[in-house]
């Protein structure tokens, strides 16, 4: 049942939310936390936060709102958005913007496609925007770290050395998928410097509330929480559109018809997604299914655009 089709400007989203939690308690067959990085295997599946924020950084949330979990992947949005805003169209010389229909660590396309990914998302693509955004900063993960403090208005987030130990440890997929795109001369630092940034950047740990306001620039159509601008206009929709095909992954088309929103997924169970003009929203479960996405977490999208309406479709 719709609440509300077209919600007002006023609408509270905490009835919302708390609806949602009420029906999430009850959803079978949650999935399982990620396993192939140690660090994140221990988190109880059961967990569940979701936060909105509005644009005016108002944020509602329910559940485990404010606890940290890894961002991982969710962290590819704000460094294509980082790296966008330096080095502009040129980038798309060296990543596509095409779904892979590929899991997210897949290596298979590339010898195909001359070591250029399919789009900044799968791991490939994200090394890539990494390596990019290193050369032009000398710190890309550290230039990250500054915008999430800057956006959440925490200046408490900060990277998880032991989770990125982990994913060192057991790195040996990037790692490949890093040298191989180098043979083709589309990688610039050397790989273990660009592995070390990467997985820096994926072990920075935030609530729901840190990233459904840091997100909330990609609703404000590129403008920062500070007023000043991140991204034009049209560079935010491309971002937008980027999560929508290719945020996650070969569910993408599934989770577009199911939710409606350009969103991005992370193996620390993670979302976020962005209704442009209105708000931003991250959601929380760390069980995922075999794609990567938290069953939790898109079943609570997948409610809330169906309760409020809002959509972009
Ligand atoms: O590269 C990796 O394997 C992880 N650090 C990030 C993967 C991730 O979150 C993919 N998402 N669903």
């Amino acid at each position: 049942m719709v609440i509300m089709a077209v919600p007002p400007s006023s609408l509270t989203y905490q009835p919302v939310l708390k609806r949602i939690a009420e029906e999430i308690e009850h959803t079978p067959g949650r999935g399982r936390p990620a396993d192939y990085i140690p660090a994140l295997a221990a988190r109880d599946p059961r967990a569940f936060g979701m936060a909105v924020a509005e644009l005016d950084g108002t944020v509602y949330g329910v559940g485990d709102w404010r606890e940290p979990f890894s961002t991982q992947s969710i962290t590819k949005v704000f460094t294509l958005a980082l790296d966008l805003a330096r080095e502009g169209d040129e980038l798309w010389e060296h990543v596509g913007r095409e779904p892979s229909g590929n899991p997210f660590n897949s290596l298979v396309q590339l010898e195909h496609e001359n070591g250029i990914p399919r789009n900044p998302f799968i791991n490939a693509g994200a090394l890539v925007v990494t390596d990019r955004l290193q050369t032009r900063t000398g710190d890309a993960a550290g230039e990250l770290l500054a915008l999430l403090r800057a956006e959440s208005g925490n200046p408490d987030l900060d990277f998880d050395e032991e989770v990125a130990a982990s994913e060192t440890a057991h790195g040996d997929r990037n790692a490949a998928l890093a040298h191989f795109m180098a043979s083709y001369g589309n990688i610039d630092n050397p790989v273990p410097a660009l592995l070390d940034q990467y997985f820096r950047q994926c072990s920075i740990a935030a609530s729901c509330a840190d990233l459904a306001l840091a997100a909330t620039f990609l609703a404000r159509h590129g403008i920062r929480a500070d007023g000043t601008r991140l991204l034009s206009r049209s560079q935010a929709k491309q971002v937008n559109a980027i999560m929508l095909t290719c945020g996650t992954y070969d569910a993408a088309g599934d989770f577009a018809y199911r939710v409606g929103l350009p969103g991005k997924s992370g193996v620390g169970g993670g979302i976020i997604a962005v209704v442009p003009g209105r708000c931003a929203l991250c959601v929380w479960s760390p069980g995922l299914d075999e794609r990567g996405n938290s069953v939790a977490g898109v079943a609570a999208l997948d409610r809330f655009t169906t309760l409020t309406g809002l959509s972009v479709f």
